[in-house]
This record gives C-alpha cells, structure tokens and sequence, in this order.
C-alpha cells in the first residue's frame, strides 16, 4: 500500500491508485454524496491551528478565527471547542457563533459598514472588542452604548500604510483603501475616545490584507502599530491588547508562486521585535482565516463533457464559479487533480463550470487525461469557497463533508430549489 500525501497538502494522499482525504476514499464521498461536495480535513484545520498555538506558547494571546474565510456552523464549532474566539464582521456572523457553541466573550467584531442594530446585538452579548474603522462609526457606537445602558469595549483600526503585496482586491493597509483610521489621524481619535462615556479603548488592531506570502509587511506593520501604542500611552490612555489580524497566505501551488513563512516561524520574528520593543508580555490577538482552512479543503466535481476546439479544448464540470468564484473574482490558482488519474495520454484544457458567463472558469490550460464520468478534485477550496459561494444561476449550494479519520460527517446537506426559493412570494391576483 502506498501512500503519497499531495504537496502542500499533507492530509490529502495518492493511496492504491485512489485519492484520500485523511482515511477517506474521495470517490466514495462523491458516490454518496453526489458533486460538486466540499470536503474538509479536520486534521488539517487542528494543525494549522496548532502552527499558531506552537507560536504564541507561553504567551497571552488570543486566537479569533477569521470566519469570513468559511462559515460552516461544524467548523466554527470545532475552532470553538480548539479554543478558539472568533472576528466578526456582521450581526449573521454572531448568531453563527453563538448556534455553534462559541463564547461571545471571545468574539471581535470588524468592519467599515457596523449598523446601529449590529452594534446592540453585538452589546447584547458583551462581545469581546469592536474594532472601529472610523471617527463617524466610533461617535455612533459610543450614543448606541449609552442608550444601551453598556460600554463599548473599542479598538481603533489603524491603517500603517504598508503595502502587503498581495492582489490589491485583497490588500487593506495601504493609505488608498478604505480600511481602518490613517495612522497619522489614531492618536487624536484615540483622545477622543477615552472622553467618550459609552466606549472603553481597550486595544489597537491592524490588518493588511490576505494571502500575504512574505514576512517583510508584518514585520513594518508592527512597528507602525507599536509607535502609536508609544504615543497613545504617553498620552495617559492604556492599550490592553494588540491585535495584528490575519492574512498569512497559503500555498496554492501556481508554478512560480511564493511559499509563505509557516505561522509559528512567523510569529517568532514579529516576537521578537515586540520584546526588543518591551511589549512582548502584552496580549496579543490575531484574525486568521485562510490559513486556517484554506488548505484543508478541496471541492469534488465530475466532468460532464468534453469539448474540444480549434483554440481551446474544454472540460466542462458541473462546479462552477457560483460554488468556487476566487478564479473568476481574482484570477486565482487552484490546483485541479484527477481522483483516479488515467494512463491515457493528456490533453490541454480549460477547465469551466456550467454558468452561463465566460468568466466561470476553474482553472485555464490545465494538463489533464480525463473522460466524461471522472472525478475531479479542486484543493486549496477551504476557505473563501462556500463561504463567498451564490445561488446564480439558481444553483444549489454545495454540500459539505468534514472528515475526522476514517469518519466522514455530512456537515451541510445540498440546498434544494424549494430552500432558494423559500422567502419569496408571487404578486396577488
Ligand atoms: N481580519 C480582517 C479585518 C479581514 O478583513 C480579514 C480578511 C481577515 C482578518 C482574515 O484574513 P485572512 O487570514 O483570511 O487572509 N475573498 C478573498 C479574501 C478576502 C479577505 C478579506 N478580509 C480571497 O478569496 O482571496
């Protein structure tokens, strides 16, 4: 029996000419289940947990997991049970939270768009930290505290002009974007903060982007971030804990891509900066999402049809970008690999889903020796898949597997049409 995990992608093997997730046979996941089906390693999820964990040993600090990055109530609940708070960036995420077992008083709610309604919810359930975005959104989240009867533990957003190098749809620190308070402007709202009676400044957060691959944006941010804790402190106004976001990126496996630094080697640099810079017993926070879960899930689909032509050959998949948009929203690799690969000599192919746009497509000028009938196996699917998933085209959402060993749990069943449809009403008459 061999057993040849794919690279990058350590729970994800080659066995007897058949490819597992963990002790789990794909093809009978997709027999079972039907396709597309989105199949997640908890084993996977737990270690790159554990990077970050091994990282922040012996310190204070404080895991929330991104969950932006992928929703699903048995992944929350499993990043709760690890320990887990989690960053929030809507009412709907907290309610997810809280249906999944996650303690509010680890929850950080982030984002430029907060509604009133969001922000009492949040007050409700005495979520850890609000990080503020603006000047306009602190002053209405100090009036809704107070006709609350609470104060509003807050953080500011500081936006430390740095340049993550990432797609710029996905990078947030630079002077341009419309994340977070510029650096220059944060001590003067941070004053203006402590007067306010509904808010308690208990922290700084940042965050400058996603898929970052290099150490280098980090390790400026940090400084940045930690010169204006110098100056918000001297000015009489304690900073309780520090919060560096997310956006360590992952390895997609595109030919020439960057591999990023692994999470715990991360963390010792930037460690090491905040002792030499005297804060390194402070509590520290992150919000990673992708790194996460990203690599731990794939998508199943099954080739429908084969279409050759004078330019371009096809394969036609019934995944499609309303189930995996990142190729279509960013351009984005993912590494597409047969379930049971073929002896046949391969062809070249464009590899595209049933959407009626052109930009429904899953990966361009891919190598593969496949017929109608095979399964396919899109990885690095974890995060930011079902979660920016849609209904267009009045497709169903995908169902979803987690796999723990040789136990594969239907986490999340197909939707049908009667559950899209539900809410909507035809006209009288
Ligand atoms: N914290 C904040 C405030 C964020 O805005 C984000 C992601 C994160 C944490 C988590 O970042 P991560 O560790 O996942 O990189 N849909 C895009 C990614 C959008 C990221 C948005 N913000 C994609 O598929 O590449």
């Amino acid at each position: 029996m061999t057993n040849t995990p794919l690279p990058g992608h350590p729970h994800v093997h080659q066995r007897d000419g058949a490819l597992h997730t963990e002790g789990v046979r794909l093809a009978d996941l997709a027999a079972t289940h039907g396709t597309p089906l989105f199949v997640y390693s908890k084993a996977a999820m737990l270690d790159a947990l554990a990077a970050y964990q091994r990282g922040f040993a012996g310190r204070r600090a404080q895991i929330c997991y991104a969950m932006k990055a992928n929703s699903t109530l048995a992944v929350l609940q499993l990043f709760a049970r690890a320990g887990c708070g989690f960053d929030i960036v809507s009412g709907g995420e907290l309610q997810r939270v809280l249906a999944a077992g996650g303690d509010p008083a680890k929850v950080i709610f982030s984002g430029v768009g907060k509604t009133r309604a969001e922000m009492r919810q949040a007050l409700d359930h005495g979520i850890a930290c609000f990080n503020v975005e603006s000047a306009a959104e602190l002053d209405v989240l100090d009036e809704v505290a107070r006709a609350h009867g609470s104060r509003a533990r807050v953080s500011i957003r500081v936006n430390p002009d740095v340049d993550a190098k990432t797609h710029p749809y996905i990078s947030t620190g630079l002077k341009g974007n419309k994340f977070g308070v510029a650096h220059d402007e944060a001590l003067a709202l941070y004053r203006h903060a402590a007067r306010l009676a509904g808010l308690q400044v208990v922290g700084i957060d940042c965050h400058i982007g996603s898929q970052i691959t290099d150490a280098s944006p980090y390790l400026d941010a940090m400084d940045r971030v930690l010169d204006l804790v110098d100056a918000v402190e001297a000015a009489g106004i304690p900073i309780a804990h520090i919060d560096f976001g997310g956006g360590l990126g992952i390895v997609y496996g595109a030919p020439g891509d960057d591999a990023p630094p692994a999470a715990d080697g991360l963390w010792q640099q930037l460690l090491a900066k905040l002792d030499a810079r005297g804060y390194g017993d402070r509590l520290l926070m992150i919000e990673p999402g992708r790194s996460l879960v990203g690599n731990a899930g794939l998508c199943l689909t099954e080739v429908l049809y084969l279409k050759p032509g004078t330019q371009k050959n096809f394969c036609i998949v019934d995944a499609a970008m309303n189930d995996l948009p990142r190729p279509a929203m960013y351009q984005a690799f993912h590494q597409i690999v047969p379930l049971a690969p073929r002896a046949d000599a391969p062809a070249v192919y464009d590899v595209v889903g049933p959407v009626c746009e052109s930009g429904d497509w899953l990966g361009r000028d891919r190598k593969l020796a496949v017929q109608p009938g095979d399964h396919l196996a899109v990885l690095s699917a974890g995060a930011y898949c079902m979660s920016m998933s849609s209904n267009y085209n009045t497709r169903g959402r995908a169902a979803e597997v987690l796999v723990d060993g040789q136990a594969a749990h239907l986490i999340r069943a197909r939707e049908d049409a009667q559950a899209q449809m539900r809410g909507e009403s035809l006209l009288p008459g």
